[in-house]
């Protein structure tokens, strides 16, 4: 920044904040040796945005960092404050630190993404509004530089891991993209007999697999911990108590080794799984994600942005074969049994209802399926007539792909894409795979479905998106939480 900017910079300034600095303020600022001061330029050479820092011994203090309100949202914010920080390493400091008005949300959503913690609050510190200001510290800026760096480079090697749900997994992966080892250690035997997931038992099976899971992931990859530029970790959504372990031992291991946090959305990782299987795979596209947690049809107009057009009313897809298949006595998980016994039965030997097909919304509903499943049966039993299992199960997977299809489909119209991702447990289905598959292949659309060590629950694809969180500066301080509930970041959402 230098004084002939200053008419453009007291505009943003004045735009930006109630009480702003004055001209002559940031004209003495500008040229001192311990604070730098930058700019964010349009094309043309026109301000958009600036920021300044000053350098108290390893202490980099931000003092001021706007845009211009028609600019953001573009991630020049964020853009702004590591480029402040890489000026704060040349000139010695190892963390940052700035105060910033409570009401100021979208700040501090800014901060937190970039790792900041907050470490205290000044109350009535702004003496125009008497507004308070929040306190915060990044977390030490060199390890985050450099892991943007190599992963702008493509050189980025990251440990990941994925406890949401019964799976505790952890892998290694350089540049997004190359997979070094992934280690899924499945608890799914422990569980069987309860005829689901016990999410106490998964947590305290989290704890006693993580150690080694993680070992194992690093000794396969031939990673040292100093090799690593980052730890990602799923963050949500999932079963809390499940999240919180694979959280808390990346906390752990980022605190240490003062490697950057990177939180990953469960959900996103399952759209990256079909990126690691077709690298060619490219937004816009519409994604089917159909697990044991959640089934959801999702427009994603460019990685990191989605839109959710449908969802589940009630059971998760999954969640019905495991329900079907337990009224069946059948075991746990209900999906691979369903599906081998479907293949020997009729799928038009019993009408289940194909719910919310007609509803003119993307949305599904199953749990009707499952009482009318749960009804048959009873029937069948009073009337003292043998269960055909396999025309049930046939009957019953028949009616759980003919809403899936028929709403993917409508999606597909409707947003014009030429590609589908099929994600999630139960794109491990054959039938459902194939009758997907055969209707988009008569509308000239092309089906990706990652295989199946891709699709179920692993850390290789929570791996895939920590590369492009790095590559966007999103990362996480050390008082981030699991969170059970995590949205997928939205179609207009702050990059
Ligand atoms: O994605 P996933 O491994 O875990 C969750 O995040 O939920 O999905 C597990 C779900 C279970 O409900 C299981 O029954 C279902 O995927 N599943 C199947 C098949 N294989 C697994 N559902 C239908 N057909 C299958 N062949
Ligand atoms: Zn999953």
């Amino acid at each position: 920044m230098r004084a002939a900017d200053l008419k453009a910079v007291m505009r943003i300034e004045q735009a930006s904040f109630l009480a702003p600095w004055s001209e002559a303020q940031i004209a003495e600022e500008i040229g001192r040796p311990d604070r730098a001061w930058l700019l964010a330029e349009e094309d043309d050479g026109s301000v958009v945005g600036f920021g300044g820092v000053m350098v108290v011994g390893t202490e980099a203090h931000v003092m001021d960092l706007a845009v211009d309100p028609a600019y953001r949202r573009r991630g020049i914010g964020r853009a702004l404050l590591w480029a402040l920080a890489d000026e704060a390493d040349r000139l010695g400091a190892s963390r940052m630190t700035l105060e910033v008005a409570t009401g100021n949300a979208a700040a501090i959503d800014l901060y937190l993404s970039c790792g900041f913690d907050v470490a205290g609050r000044r109350t009535s510190y702004y003496p125009e509004t008497g507004e308070d200001a929040l306190v915060l510290w990044s977390r030490p800026i060199r390890p985050h530089l450099a892991a943007m760096r190599a992963a702008r480079e493509g050189s980025d090697v990251v440990l990941a891991i994925e406890s949401s749900c019964d799976e505790t997994a952890a892998a290694v992966m350089r540049g997004g993209r190359e997979l070094l080892s992934s280690v899924v250690a499945s608890q799914v035997d422990f569980h069987a007999r309860f005829g689901g997931v016990v999410p106490e038992i998964a947590s305290r099976k989290h704890t006693e697999a993580i150690v080694g899971v993680v070992d194992e992931a690093l000794e396969r990859a031939s990673i040292g911990l100093g090799d690593l530029h980052a730890v990602a970790v799923t963050q949500g959504p999932g079963l809390v108590g499940a999240l919180v372990v694979g959280v808390a031992y990346a906390k752990g291991l980022a605190f240490v080794r003062d490697l950057p946090l990177v939180g990953v959305n469960h959900l996103e990782g399952h759209l990256y799984a079909a990126r690691l299987h077709d690298p060619r795979l490219a937004p816009p596209f519409v994604a089917l994600i159909v697990s044991g947690g959640h089934t959801m049809l999702v427009h994603v107009p460019e990685w990191g942005r989605h839109e959710v057009l449908g969802r589940t009313l009630d059971d998760a897809a999954g969640e019905a074969f495991d329900k079907v298949a337990k009224l069946l006595g059948l075991g746990y998980p209900g999906g691979p049994v369903i599906s081998r016994l479907a293949a020997e039965g009729d799928p038009e030997a019993i009408p289940f209802p194909r719910a919310m097909l007609r509803s003119g919304d993307l949305d599904v509903s199953l749990s009707g399926l499952k009482t009318a499943v749960l009804q048959y049966v009873q029937r069948e039993r009073a009337a003292g007539r043998e269960l055909n299992l396999p025309n049930i199960a046939a009957s019953f997977q028949a009616a759980v792909i003919d809403v899936q299809v028929a709403k993917t489909l409508a999606a597909v119209s409707e947003r014009g894409v030429r590609s589908v991702v099929l994600a999630g447990g139960v794109a491990a289905n054959a039938a459902l795979r194939e009758a997907l598959a055969h209707a988009l292949g008569e509308r000239g659309v092309r089906l990706v479905v990652p295989p199946m060590p891709l699709c179920t629950d692993n850390a290789a694809m929570i791996a895939a998106v920590a590369h492009d969180e790095i590559l966007r500066g999103r990362f996480l301080g050390l008082s981030a939480e699991a969170s059970a509930v995590m949205h997928l970041r939205g179609a207009d959402a702050r990059i």
